[in-house]
């Protein structure tokens, strides 16, 4: 108990500054469930459109939220969306902003390289004390950290979209993660209303290196013409109790993501089969059928 409550002010006191790099699907939900909690954000963006974007998106919804949180006391309600939104700045420029943090947070393109060019410029210009972590869906954080000096510093913080409802989120160590890190950031996961896992670094972590494969062996069964889609689906919420089923998890989670997690797996472990690529996924992808983002995918949205 000592030791929680320890760690509980140790994350209070650390993490206080939050950077949070990539303002998409992922980067807003990160940034809207850490400013609610009460901690200063920067989103950090390539360029001031996207950010405008990303900064609408949250304000709206804060406001569904509120809406339902604040039923009776609409006035309370529109004090927490403003509240919220005044912790939260926003910048191009992470070099400036990266002084105060005591976390930076990349949820940028599913990309190592790019990852790289990121982590590289700031590692000399961002104080010691100041965390880095990735929320990489398929890529080695120890990878991502090999450009690192700050390799103790260095960890996977994983989050599930959509970020404000899914209450998980994965703590991912390298062997270089040190334990201060480590206990910041599992004190840190419950300051936002997390559940926090822990988990090596491994392909998938734990929900995708489970997930992925179910979604694969679905559109395996679709391929094969055992069962309709909708019939995969009706199957796995009433036979399973899945709140989605993995055809319609698959359109939502976007099939461009699911591919390119799928094939570079395969390209790094060729002899697992589970890993073997998916004809029917690349096909949707080459049509730009992504799911739930494209208005069409195995089901249609428009
Ligand atoms: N942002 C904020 N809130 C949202 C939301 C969003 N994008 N989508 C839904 N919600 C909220 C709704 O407002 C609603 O809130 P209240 O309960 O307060 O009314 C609540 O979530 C439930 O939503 P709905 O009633 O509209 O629909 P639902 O009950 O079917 O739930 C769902 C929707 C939460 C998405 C649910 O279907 C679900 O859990 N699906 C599985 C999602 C999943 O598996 N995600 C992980 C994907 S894998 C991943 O993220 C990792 C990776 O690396 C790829
Ligand atoms: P997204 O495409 O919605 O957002 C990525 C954003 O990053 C874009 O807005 C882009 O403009 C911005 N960006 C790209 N390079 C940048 C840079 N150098 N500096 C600042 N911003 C930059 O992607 P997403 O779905 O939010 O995924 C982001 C990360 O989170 C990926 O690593 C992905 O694997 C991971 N992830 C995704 C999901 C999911 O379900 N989509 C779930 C968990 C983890």
């Amino acid at each position: 108990v000592i030791s929680r409550n320890f760690s509980t002010s140790v994350a209070r006191a650390a993490i206080k500054n939050i950077t949070v790099v990539g303002g998409g699907l992922m980067g807003s939900g990160i940034a809207q469930v850490s400013a609610q909690t009460g901690h200063n954000v920067t989103i950090v963006e390539l360029n001031q459109d996207v950010l405008d974007k990303t900064h609408k998106s949250i304000q709206q919804n804060l406001q569904r939220f509120a809406k339902k949180a604040y039923k009776e006391k609409p006035q309370e309600g529109e004090n927490f969306v403003s509240e919220t939104l005044s912790r939260i700045s926003t910048s191009t420029k992470i070099v400036d902003v990266v002084q105060d943090s005591d976390l930076v947070l990349e949820a940028i393109v599913e990309n190592l390289s790019v990852k790289h060019k990121l982590f590289k410029s700031i590692d000399d210009v961002a104080p010691a004390k100041t965390i880095f972590a990735s929320n990489t869906s398929s890529l080695s954080i120890t990878e991502i950290a090999a450009v690192c000096k700050r390799k103790d510093k260095f960890a996977g913080l994983h989050f599930f979209n959509p970020v404000p409802v899914m209450k998980l989120l994965e703590v991912i160590r390298t062997p270089q993660t040190s334990d201060e890190t480590y206990e910041t950031l599992m004190a840190w996961a419950k300051t936002i209303g997390k559940t926090a896992i822990t988990c090596k670094d491994t392909p998938g972590f734990v929900v995708n290196r489970l997930l992925v494969p179910l979604l694969a062996e679905s559109v395996r069964m679709l391929e094969r013409g055992d069962a309709s889609a909708r019939d995969i689906d009706i199957a796995m919420k009433l036979g399973a109790g899945h709140p989605m089923g993995p055809i319609e998890l698959a359109d939502y989670v976007g099939h461009d993501t699911t591919n390119s997690i799928i094939n570079g797996w395969h390209e790094k472990f060729p002899e697992n089969p589970l890993f073997n690529p998916l004809p029917t996924l690349q096909k949707l992808v080459d049509e730009k059928k992504l799911g739930v983002k494209t208005g069409e995918g195995f089901y249609n949205y428009k």
